[in-house]
């Protein structure tokens, strides 16, 4: 299973990055305004700087709504490097769009998905990544990794290439049940992946062997 880190926070990338186990970064408008990053100039230097430090699929997010001004930001978008990947809200202009892309061997990711309908036909469409956010569906009593798992059932049944992404991940269980029913990407924040690292008996079994090791040694 793959980590995409959920953040535009340099730092953070930096920090999953060198830890060695990041495969790609996500973000989205939100998370942009967050770390201040203003203005399409500013936004599209982060990309490019996210890109040549992690060397894997980094999803931009189109601000269009209307199908031909989301085929011009995406185009934008994708020029800047090869590791960009459009993102694509799963709305009928956007999995036009995806459909689009596909076409033209574009990279996409569909974001924004909340139920198998969505995830069927952004996987018809052609999108490389589709993204079922899980913590927004926990959030309303639904059940997010219920969503991920029909998916990955859908897809398999069917032989779709599409990647099954679990968005809006937020705690270390999330990231243990993701995976449990075989999702290829987990995107969540650095705490959570730093949270799978947690153990007493780690920590207590060090201390250990560190105590008897100076006993001996000095
Ligand atoms: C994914 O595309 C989003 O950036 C993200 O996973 C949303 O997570 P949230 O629901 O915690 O904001």
């Amino acid at each position: 299973m793959k980590f995409f880190i959920d953040t535009a926070n340099m730092d953070d990338i930096r920090e999953a990055y060198e830890i060695g186990v990041l495969d790609g970064v996500i973000t989205n408008p939100s998370l942009m305004a967050k770390e201040w990053i203003k203005g399409k100039e500013n936004q599209h230097q982060h990309y490019i700087d996210t890109c040549n430090l992690v060397k894997g699929d980094v999803s931009a997010e189109v601000i269009a709504t209307t199908y031909d001004e989301m085929i011009a930001e995406g185009k934008e978008l994708a020029a800047m490097n090869p590791y960009i990947v459009v993102k694509l809200p799963c709305t009928q202009e956007g999995i036009r769009a995806v459909k689009y892309f596909s076409g033209e061997g574009i990279c996409t990711n569909c974001t924004l998905v909340f139920s198998l309908g969505q995830a069927l036909l952004a996987a018809k469409a052609g999108a490389t990544y589709v993204s079922p956010f899980v913590g927004r569906l926990d959030d309303i009593s639904s059940d997010g990794v219920g969503l991920v798992a029909g998916i990955v059932d859908i897809y398999r049944i069917y032989n779709y290439k599409t990647k099954v992404l679990a968005a809006s991940v937020r705690t270390t269980q999330h990231i243990i049940q993701c995976a449990e029913v075989g999702s290829d990407v987990v995107i969540c924040p650095l705490a959570p992946i730093k949270g799978l690292l947690k153990h007493p008996l780690t920590d207590s079994g060090l201390a250990t062997f560190l105590a008897d090791y100076h006993k001996v040694n000095g």
